[in-house]
């Protein structure tokens, strides 16, 4: 099977800023999905064990990283997931659901570093080989608020309002240019409502 047959119906996203409680509604879309399917759920960055050692230079605190620097070690990190886990899960007929993705590298490095959507795209491509997620879940929050319920601050998501403001009118952006692939949802209301709308979706694609 060629890397373009892949049914990425199923590679599913769920993107947004810090505190939007992505994590939460991957665990429960996961688990519900896992009544009558196989589902393998990643991360980004990491997710291998190279992966994770590139999650460790971009987020210590300690580390730093120029602007592109960063945006590749992103993209390397993705490409290595994107061969060794995703690609194969959704080959075997499995769901893939990821906390984060590209569309992370497109709002934080594209928008927020000001790296720009389409240079970052261009970069990413390459590593993926035309895996990409059929579906992103935008969990669409105040900046005040994903702050607020934000538990610690890594490198990146600590870099502040006007950052993570940017970031998140990228998000809001790209879904409007893509409302095929988004599923936009308010972050702020009760997390069995979000999840029973993702659900709803992804029931109507399956
Ligand atoms: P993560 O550990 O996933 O925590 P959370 O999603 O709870 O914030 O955060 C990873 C950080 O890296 C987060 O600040 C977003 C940022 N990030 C990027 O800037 N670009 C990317 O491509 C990805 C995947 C994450």
């Amino acid at each position: 099977m060629s890397h373009l047959d892949l049914p990425l119906h199923r590679y599913v996203a769920f993107e947004g800023i810090e505190g939007a409680g992505k994590s939460t509604v991957v665990r429960r879309v996961a688990a519900a999905l896992r009544d009558d399917a196989e589902v393998t759920v990643v991360r980004e960055p990491g997710g291998t064990p190279t992966g994770e050692r590139i999650r460790s230079i971009l987020l210590d605190g300690e580390t730093h990283l120029a602007p592109w620097a960063e945006a590749l070690l992103f993209a390397a990190a993705r490409a290595q997931l994107t061969a060794e886990v995703v690609a194969p899960a959704l080959a075997d007929g499995r769901w893939v659901l990821t906390d984060r993705s590209v569309y992370s590298s497109l709002a934080y490095q594209g928008g927020g570093r000001g790296l720009g959507v389409a240079e970052v795209r261009a970069v990413n491509e390459p590593g993926l080989r035309g895996v990409w997620p059929g579906v992103v879940v935008l969990l669409d929050v105040d900046v005040d608020v994903g702050i607020a319920r934000q538990e610690v601050a890594d490198r990146i998501g600590g870099e502040g309002a006007a950052f993570l403001s940017a970031a998140a009118a990228t998000f809001r952006s790209i879904a409007a240019q893509e409302p095929d692939r988004f599923i936009v949802v308010d972050a702020s209301g009760p997390v069995d409502d979000i999840v029973d709308v993702v659900l709803a979706r992804l029931g109507a694609t399956r």
